[in-house]
């Protein structure tokens, strides 16, 4: 089992990891600012979330906005296309300076999610795409968010949901996993990758929002070929690439041969495949 990131509910087998906050927050930093210039494969897949997520926050004309892990900036765009008052905040200086460049009416700052760069009670709604697992402490990040909203506001957090239903990156850890690929050292363990729905609302409840509900979506993306999605995943996440690229060459063989096969089950008849996603939208109120 590869525990940091394959485990389903959150535990590793044989006991839960230690955990070093700063160490993981420093790797998942380091590896968003090498990210942003191939940031791309998953982006029309995190987009087709972002309607679910503003509706989630209450997001529309007039509101007062902030994007958490805006990356590539398209949920801050499409908050301030509904007429938001919309500023996105992400950790990588280098993700900032792409969504500045490509949105240059949204004001784009530097900023982590554990200790947000704005005062208290001072937005409408907190939003965040696929970037509540990227963080080492989520009660912090949760008590952050909590601390900015106004009362009455919305945080709404999209996440990858379990891998055997999220076949967009289950695929790639099955055969991980299948091929016996051990964690290598240099990569730091971290909260669970993937959380049920008992795991949010918890933490959502702890942090102290009320009305905390999740919706799921399901939807298909069309892939070319399982290379395609294979260089996807590893020219796009952060956690799953060093899994196999450092692998000595016969592992990573094993894992190829795994992810072609499992690939092989979503094929349609042109060749190319539908990959099913899997994605929880939680969202609590600030009271
Ligand atoms: C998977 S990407 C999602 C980007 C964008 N929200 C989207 O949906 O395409 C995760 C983003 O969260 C950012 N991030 C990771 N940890 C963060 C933290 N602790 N605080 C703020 N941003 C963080 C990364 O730099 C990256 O841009």
């Amino acid at each position: 089992m590869v525990q940091p990131v394959a485990d389903d509910a959150g535990g590793a087998e044989g006991g839960a990891p230690v955990i070093d906050a700063d160490a993981f927050n420093r790797f998942e930093a380091a590896g968003w600012e090498a990210r942003a210039g191939s940031y791309g494969f998953l982006s029309p897949m995190t987009q087709r979330v972002g309607g679910t997520v503003l509706a989630a926050a209450g997001v529309g004309p007039g509101r007062q906005v902030l994007d958490v892990g805006s990356g590539p900036g398209d949920l801050a765009a499409a908050a301030a296309d509904l007429g938001a008052d919309t500023v996105g905040m992400d950790v990588a200086p280098s993700m900032v300076r792409r969504a500045a460049t490509a949105h240059p009416s949204i004001p784009f700052r530097i900023g982590s999610f554990e200790a947000i760069p704005v005062g208290p009670a001072t937005v409408d709604a907190v939003v965040g795409n696929f970037v509540f697992n990227h963080v080492g402490r989520p009660e912090a990040a949760l008590a952050e968010a909590r601390r900015v909203l106004r009362p009455g506001g919305w945080l709404a957090l999209s996440t990858w949901d379990a891998p055997r239903r999220n076949r967009l990156l289950g695929i790639l850890l099955d055969a991980i996993a299948e091929a016996g690929a051990p964690a290598p050292d240099r990569l730091p363990a971290g909260p669970t990758n993937f959380r049920t729905d008992e795991e949010l609302r918890d933490l959502f409840a702890r942090a102290g929002f009320a009305e905390v509900g999740i919706s799921h979506l399901q939807f298909q993306a069309p892939v070319a070929s399982a290379g395609e999605l294979w260089d996807g995943i590893l020219e796009s996440a952060v956690r799953i690439p060093p899994l196999v690229i450092h692998q000595p060459p016969d592992v990573r063989a094993r894992i190829r041969e795994a992810f072609d096969r499992l690939a092989a089950a979503y094929r349609r008849p042109d060749g190319s495949l539908a990959i099913p996603v899997a994605v929880q939208v939680t969202r609590g109120r600030r009271t």
